[in-house]
Parts: structure tokens; sequence; C-alpha cells
């Protein structure tokens, strides 16, 4: 049985489903701090299978050991944690023991269980802003700018630790680019408790009402028409890539690091027009200053993922547009 802890946050959701559709055993664990159970419920709909999902939070070891007593868990595949950028600068103690201290807790766990094989959910953030795109996995890292992006590079490298001290783990780190979109049938999809930090959803919430108006966070960056920009990637490949990702933990040994980009970049201004033409809605924006701490350019090479995962994201734009919104227009107020 695969466990996946965060299994109620937007990918860990979409990657439960994705699990159970490719027919894996699957229990999820979820302290819900950013999410609502309902998601889950939701999957297990979708999926026409019920499977076994609880409350419990990281960094209480006593829970997870009462896991991994109830259930014969082979692999983790590991999406709980903290991941606003800017509540990280105002909140580090938090990000650092939720993050990092969870995953000892969570290690040491599987440690003393005998699991060895970890899928652990890690971001381009770690590239920081000293590296060109596109991004390569061999390139350095540990440059990062706020404490959310230093926990992921925190946790690389104590897997890779874990990876050389026990030649018999396996710990697939994979390097997200820009997660959006939502499952295709509208049911599950992103449901941020305030108001959105992240492009998609701030303005899936403008089209919908919700918001009044989008902030195009600078328009004087080096790129073809002055915006940021980012890899977009639909969060139903990035599911799937979870799905290949757990396979190859099962067949390998060793710390791997793998990208999950589609290797395109989209401006901020390109994913507006995408968003209006693809759903036929108005996005109202304004230009507003640069965000402190963002970079020009971010977009993956994403060949290492088709050499060794056999996986490249299938998605376009477009599609991630359509299915956003589709998830925004039925569910308004999210899982509320
Ligand atoms: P999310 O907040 O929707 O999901 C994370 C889930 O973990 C939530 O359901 C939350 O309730 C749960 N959680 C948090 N702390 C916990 C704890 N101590 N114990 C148990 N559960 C806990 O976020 P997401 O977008 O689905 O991201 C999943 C993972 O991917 C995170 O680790 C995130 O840092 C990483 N990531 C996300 C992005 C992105 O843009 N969404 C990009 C790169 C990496
Ligand atoms: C995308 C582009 C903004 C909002 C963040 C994290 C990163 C990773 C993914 C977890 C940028 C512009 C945004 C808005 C805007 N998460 N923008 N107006 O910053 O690439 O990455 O999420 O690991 O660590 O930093 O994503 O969606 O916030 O921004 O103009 O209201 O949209 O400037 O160019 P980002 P984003």
């Amino acid at each position: 049985m695969i466990l996946v802890t965060g299994g109620c946050g937007y990918i860990g959701s979409h990657t439960c489903l994705a699990l159970l559709r490719a027919g894996e055993e699957v229990a999820a664990l979820d302290n819900y701090s950013n999410s609502k159970p309902e998601a889950l419920v939701r999957v297990q709909k979708l999926a026409n299978r019920p499977f076994p999902f609880e409350e419990a939070d990281l960094r209480d070891e006593t829970a997870l050991r009462r896991v991994f007593e109830q259930h014969q868990i082979h692999a983790v595949i590991h999406f709980a944690g903290l991941k606003a950028v800017g509540e990280s600068v105002q909140k580090p103690l938090e990000y650092y023991d939720n993050n990092v201290a969870g995953t000892v807790t969570l290690c040491r766990v599987m440690r003393d269980f005998g699991c060895k094989r970890m899928v652990f959910s890690s971001s381009a953030t770690v590239y920081g802003s000293g590296n060109p795109s596109p991004l390569t996995e061999d390139m350095p890292t540990g440059q990062v700018t706020n404490p959310y992006g230093r926990t992921k590079y925190m946790l690389e490298e104590i897997l890779k630790d874990i990876c050389a001290a026990d030649p018999e783990f396996s710990a697939v780190l994979l390097r997200y680019f820009n997660p959006v979109g939502a499952d295709e049938s509208g049911q599950i999809g992103e449901d941020p408790r305030d108001i959105p930090n992240n492009l998609m959803p701030y303005i899936s919430q403008v089209a919908v009402g919700r918001l009044s108006r989008l902030a195009v966070f600078g328009n004087d960056y080096d790129t073809p028409d002055g915006t940021g920009i980012r890899d977009y990637i639909h969060v139903s490949d990035l599911a799937s890539g979870h799905v290949k990702a757990v396979e190859y933990a099962n067949r390998q040994t060793g710390a791997r690091i793998i990208n999950l980009g589609t290797g395109r970049g989209t401006s901020v201004l390109e994913l507006v027009a995408a968003f209006e033409r693809a759903n036929g809605v108005k996005v109202p924006y304004a230009i507003s200053p640069r965000r402190p701490g963002d970079v020009d350019v971010c977009y993956a090479n994403a060949d290492k993922a088709r050499r060794i995962l056999g996986w490249t994201a299938q998605m376009s734009v477009d599609d991630m547009c359509r299915d956003s919104w589709h998830w925004q227009s039925q569910n308004p107020e999210g899982y509320r």
C-alpha cells in the first residue's frame, strides 16, 4: 500500500485519484490545516473506490506509528507541508517545524517499519535566482531566498543523506514547476484558504467575480512582453508523474532528482489571454510593481523525466485554463 501524506491537498488529492485509477492500494493522511476532507470524499466517488484516509499530523509520531501499524505501507508519497512563500518569511519556525521536523519524524517512523521508498514534493524554488532556464537537475541549488524554499532545499539534502546511510533506501525528489488546473470533472481543484498568492487561482477568482482585478506584478522584466515567465503544468499531468515516480522508486535505490515541468514558458499576459480565449470570460488586470523575490524566467528542462520515468506532460496551457475555470465556476466557494 502507498501512503500519501498531505493527500487531501491540491496535488495530493489529484495524485490519490491517479493512483486509484492506476489500480494502486492507497491510504492518505492529512491534518487538514490547508484542506477539507470533502476533497477525498469526492476522490472516492470519482474513482468509484473507497480508501482509508485519516486525520493525523506529521509531527505526531504516535499517530504516524498507528497508521504504519494499521496498513502494510511499502512506499510513501510525501506532500504534507506548508507552502506559502510570504507566510514563511513571517513564520519561519512554523515552516521549519512542519516541513523539516515533520519529515524527519516521518522518516524515523518509516525506518522503524522498514519502509524504504519515498517520493518527495520538492520545488523549482530550490534553483533560486542564479540559474538560467531551462533548468536542469544538475544545476547548483541552495541560493534560496525564503524559508519555505530553504525547507525544500534542506529536505533534499536530508533525504540524500538518508540514502547515503542506507543503500536500500530509495528517494525520488520531484521538483515541481507551477502546478495549475484541476481534474477534468471539475469536482476537485485548488481551494486556497485566503486571497490566492498564485497566479492561476487569482485569475480564476477574478473571472468568477470573487476578486475585482488581477495585479500583474511587473511588466519591465527581460522577457518579450515584460511580464514574468513560468512553466505551468497541469495538476493531472503532475499526478500521473507521481504514479510513474512511485513505480520507479520501487525498482531503484538512492536519491534521484527529477524536474516535473512541461519545458515551456508562458508569460503572465499570455496566461491571462489564454484564460480569456479558452473560457470566453474577461479577466480585468492592472500593471503593478514587481513582487519582491520574483525571478524573470523559470522553466524546466524536462528531458530527465522522459528518460527516466517515461513521462512527459500531455496537457496544453488551454487545457489548464479550461480545467481551472471548470472547477472554479462549478465551485465558486471551493469545497465550502
Ligand atoms: P496543499 O496545501 O494543498 O497540500 C498540502 C497538504 O498537507 C494540505 O492538505 C495540508 O493540510 C497538509 N499538511 C500540512 N502540514 C501537515 C502536517 N504537519 N501533517 C499532516 N498534513 C499536513 O499544497 P499542494 O499545492 O498540494 O502542495 C503539495 C506539496 O507540493 C507541498 O509539499 C508543496 O510544498 C509542494 N509544492 C507545491 C507547489 C505548488 O505550487 N502547489 C509547487 C512546488 C512544490
Ligand atoms: C507566477 C507569475 C508572478 C500572482 C510560487 C512559489 C514556488 C512554487 C510555485 C511551491 C509570476 C505573477 C502572480 C499575481 C502576478 N510553489 N503573478 N500576479 O512565484 O512562480 O511560484 O508557486 O513550491 O515556490 O514561489 O508562482 O503563481 O505566484 O506567480 O502577476 O497576483 O505570476 O509575478 O511572474 P511563482 P505564482
